[in-house]
């Protein structure tokens, strides 16, 4: 018989779900007209394509969505964009994030701040994860014309208060116009959050929102930018008029298809899901307490359903996860995209974590898929592969 295998990576990615498929399907053999194309081959994908968007429009509550490669091309094409495409003043524009965004947006504004075009704010995070109010709002001044958050953060699961940050800058943006001052447009990395937290573009107070399908049940390779109002942004891809001018390419059909239908059914029985989950992610943390030598890393029970980091004192996190694999359980050193780097996971350092805690962590991501004796395989699991390691670093075969 096959070893046990539990996929505890969830965040990484997903497996796309059947009913995504099914709907994607007849766009490759059926409906494959060019939907740019004038004629009744491309006109009729056209159409579906549109009320598909607008379905999606209506749920999530954004004037228009923008269909995109990934999540981290929405969020170039934000970052990017919106600077691009302010009107040139003397001053130098600035943008608020915080310290502990994806990548996406961090060498986007990284790249911002080296070619000159913008000035960056990082925000600090305590050690749950999550930013200060009062040193956010204390660091909007004239020249900022962006606050980009991170809505759940992908290595450790902390939540930040994204629609109490919507409320007061909708109060700041009140006082910015009588001094006749420029909006400060806010933007959330929504990914990790769609699939499990309540998600109202307009509740919230987002002007931007960027998404990523393959986290939700949808296949890699297709993103999307919500936009609420009158943002005006610089396409990042040149070339032909689609996507309302935002994103040149003729439109990858099936995968925009099997996105709108990933959020679709993400809508569906949401507190369920999520209830099952927070289920499940505190059934692990306890099991994890119990464990000599273990502790859970920021928010723990505060944070997402989904994600909890953990760390092992005086082991590798890279080890850890090689040797879980073993016993057939997936889990993370950190974000997929950034394992195989050799620093420090800029997350958990921004959360107070010393540089060889921070290498001897892990994360554990699930779903409601996930059942407490799944759970209870990873922690014997676990408990193995750190006894092993632990005799293997004091020398004892
Ligand atoms: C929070 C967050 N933002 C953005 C991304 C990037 O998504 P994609 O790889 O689809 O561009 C990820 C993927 O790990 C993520 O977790």
């Amino acid at each position: 018989m096959g070893k046990k295998k539990v996929y505890l990576d969830w965040v990484a990615t997903t497996p796309v779900k059947k009913e995504v498929l099914e709907v994607m399907m007849p766009f490759w053999l059926e409906k494959w007209g060019n939907p740019s194309s004038l004629h009744s081959c491309g006109q009729e994908v056209r159409k579906i394509v549109e009320k598909t968007r607008k379905e999606v429009e209506e749920l999530v509550r954004a004037d228009r969505i923008i269909f995109t490669g990934s999540a981290t091309e929405s969020l170039n094409l934000v970052h990017k964009g919106l600077i691009e495409g302010l009107n040139k003043t003397d001053c130098l524009p600035e943008i608020i994030t915080s310290s502990i965004e994806h990548k996406g947006v961090l060498e986007t504004c990284e790249h911002l701040e080296k070619s000159g075009l913008a000035g960056v704010r990082y925000l600090r995070v305590d050690g749950k994860g999550k930013i200060s109010m009062e040193e956010l709002f204390g660091a909007i001044k004239k020249e900022t014309v962006l606050v980009s958050l991170i809505w759940v953060n992908n290595e450790t699961g902390a939540v930040q208060e994204i629609e109490e940050v919507g409320k007061k800058l909708k109060k700041v943006n009140g006082e910015r116009k009588k001094r006749g001052w420029g909006k400060v447009w806010f933007h959330s990395d929504i990914t990790q959050g769609m699939g499990y937290l309540d998600f109202d573009m307009k509740r919230m107070g987002l002007d931007l929102a960027s998404m990523t399908g393959h986290k939700i049940g949808a296949p890699k390779g297709v993103g999307a930018l919500f936009l609420r109002g009158s943002v005006s942004l610089v396409r990042q891809i040149d070339g032909g008029g689609q996507e309302a001018k935002l994103r040149a390419g003729t439109e990858n059909v099936a995968y925009v298809m099997g996105l709108c239908k990933a959020v679709k059914i993400a809508f569906k029985g949401k507190k369920e899901k999520r209830e099952r989950t927070e289920e499940i992610r505190d059934y692990l943390i306890d099991g994890l307490k119990k464990m000599e030598g273990v502790v859970v890393n920021g928010s723990g029970k505060e944070g997402a359903p989904h994600i909890v980091n953990c760390r092992v004192s005086g082991v590798e996190g890279e080890s850890l996860a090689v040797l879980m694999s073993d016993e057939g359980v997936g889990v993370s050193t950190g974000s997929a995209c950034s394992s195989g780097d050799l620093k420090p996971s800029h997350v958990l350092t921004a959360i107070g974590l010393k540089p060889e805690e921070a290498h001897g962590s892990i994360r554990f991501s699930f779903s409601e898929k996930i059942s407490k004796k799944d759970v209870d395989y990873a922690l014997e699991s676990f408990s193995r592969v750190i006894k092993k390691l632990k005799r293997i670093r004091k020398g004892i075969k």
